[in-house]
């Protein structure tokens, strides 16, 4: 809803929901936008109309606000030198790596600091511009963490909440930020804060008290309940974990389109209707662990515990940040690993990896869900993982099998799922064997036990639970 000078709820992430992409004519279209904070946000967002404050995904756009399939989106621009300060510098290569458990070494550059001050300053005041008085803004994700306190300093008026899609480091690995303390002052300018699990939230108050010295109650936060609570003056900050999820319904439904299932088999045709099928889905990130699954396969192949005639492997890879260092290191490493299985134990016309460069529609995802045996869902370190459960809402048939790293937020809820520590192979490759040769039945028992969960704890859930718990007043 919105009235007319203004909008009475707002989504502020990075980026829009579509990015608008150059073609080489010259001409431009808009296309959707990668990640999952999009993927979660963008069906609840469009059911409740809402406005998207968003960068549109290229430097040095300036375009109007304008109305998509009844959504309002805000463009908020950045320079060319901001996209390499804020976006690739500070959020990718300074917090990303920071809050994924340092997997590679964050950099501190102060430059990169000012330009993200700059930036977050933009995003509140875009946000101060939309809003009708009195109304609910969410701001999201580490990209935007001090938006929170400009935003209540420009209009004390507005009800501010915040979501943290990533995981929120140890206390021992955020206390390595120079600019830590500024950090959570920023998000405390929010009055509910979120995470995935209890344990983000109950370090963030570890943080507040330790830097700002303030008093965080003392009881454990437990899930969707139990918020802590930060008294800051009149105003009581609350702090909880809400772990995220996806549209489970609208899949499901896609999965059991006629055209799904003709596509499902038209795939497994494709690669030569192999006995078994595994599937990777991931953004091209070196946090997924897309390479720990491809040393295993690759060791099952050549100890012959996987017979290189019996299965094929599809991993489909989202094109991400590009042009940061860590992110062209990992894609020639793992672009090698490709070729060396194939080079090792394929056959002409009988590759063993099917590796796709490209971002594919959702419709031919779930049909790719469909015919994949098992699904690899790998991460080092992942706030949730959306994919996951993406897969096992796909899975109306029962069929396949799900291995699934601790380290995503994810393995807290689905415990039926082949459980892996990403860092010891020969686990992640018993486990792949197991998932290769599961008995039928018991394959049946423990994706039920997963959709179970996955269908009853669906995106718009989270939503509004995140929503009620920042105005208990008006339930949503
Ligand atoms: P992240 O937010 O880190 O990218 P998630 O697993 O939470 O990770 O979300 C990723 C989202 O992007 C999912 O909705 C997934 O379906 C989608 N996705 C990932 N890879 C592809 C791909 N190659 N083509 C289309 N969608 C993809
Ligand atoms: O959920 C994590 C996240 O970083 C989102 O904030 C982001 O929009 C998405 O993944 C994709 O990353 P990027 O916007 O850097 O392409």
């Amino acid at each position: 809803m919105s009235s007319e000078d203004g909008a009475d709820f707002i989504v502020a992430a990075n980026r829009l929901p579509v990015d608008l992409e150059r073609l080489p004519d010259g001409s431009q279209r808009w296309k959707h936008s990668p990640g999952g904070l999009v993927s979660a946000l963008e069906p609840f967002l469009r059911s409740h109309s809402g406005a998207w404050v968003g960068w549109p995904g290229v430097p040095d756009v300036d375009v109007e606000e304008f109305t998509e399939d009844g959504l309002r989106l805000h463009p908020v621009s950045l320079t060319a030198d901001e996209v390499r300060d804020y976006y690739e510098g500070f959020s990718n290569a300074t917090l990303w790596p920071l809050y994924h458990d340092v997997v590679a070494s964050p950099v501190f550059d102060r430059g990169w600091w000012d330009s993200y001050v700059k930036v977050n300053h933009r995003f509140a005041e875009a946000c101060a511009k939309v809003a009708a008085q009195g109304a609910t803004v969410w701001i999201q994700d580490y990209q935007l963490q001090l938006a929170p306190a400009i935003l209540r300093e420009l209009r004390p008026d507005l009800r501010i909440g915040f979501f943290l899609h990533i995981p929120f480091p140890p206390t021992e690995l955020f206390m390595q930020l120079p600019w830590r303390a500024e950090i959570v002052r920023g998000l405390l300018g929010a009055d509910l804060i979120g995470f995935h699990r209890p344990g983000g939230a109950q370090n963030f108050l570890w943080l507040a008290r330790r830097l700002l010295g303030l008093e965080p109650t003392r009881g454990a936060v437990g899930v969707r309940t139990r918020p802590g609570v930060i008294q800051l003056g009149d105003r009581a900050v609350r702090v909880g974990a809400f772990p995220i999820s996806i549209d489970s319904a609208g899949l499901d439904a896609l999965s059991r389109k006629r055209e799904t299932v003709a596509r499902t088999q038209q795939i497994r045709a494709d690669l030569g209707n192999p006995k078994k099928v595994i599937l990777g889905v991931d953004r091209l990130d070196y946090t997924k662990g897309i390479d720990v699954r491809l040393y295993a396969l690759q060791e099952l192949l050549a100890e012959g515990r996987v017979d290189p005639t019996e299965v094929a492997m599809v991993q489909l890879a989202t094109p991400s940040r590009e042009r940061v260092e860590h992110y062209q290191r990992m894609r020639g490493d793992i672009e090698q690993v490709v070729s060396r299985i194939n080079g090792e134990f394929g056959r002409v016309g009988r590759p063993i990896v099917h590796y796709l460069h490209q971002s594919i529609g959702r419709a031919e995802l779930s049909a790719f869900f469909s015919a994949a045996d098992v699904m690899l869902v790998t991460p080092l370190r992942d706030g949730m993982n959306l994919v996951c459960k993406e897969y096992v809402a796909c899975r109306h048939d029962l069929g396949g099998a799900l291995v699934l790293s601790e380290f995503a937020g994810a393995a807290a809820e689905l415990t039926s799922a082949f459980l892996v520590n990403p860092h010891d192979l020969d686990g992640v490759k018993n486990a792949m064997h197991a998932a290769l040769t599961i008995d039928p039945a018991e394959g049946r028992r423990r994706m039920r036990a997963l959709r179970r969960q996955v269908l009853t704890h669906d995106v718009d859930r989270w939503a509004r639970s995140f929503l009620d718990a920042l105005d208990p007043e008006h339930a949503h």
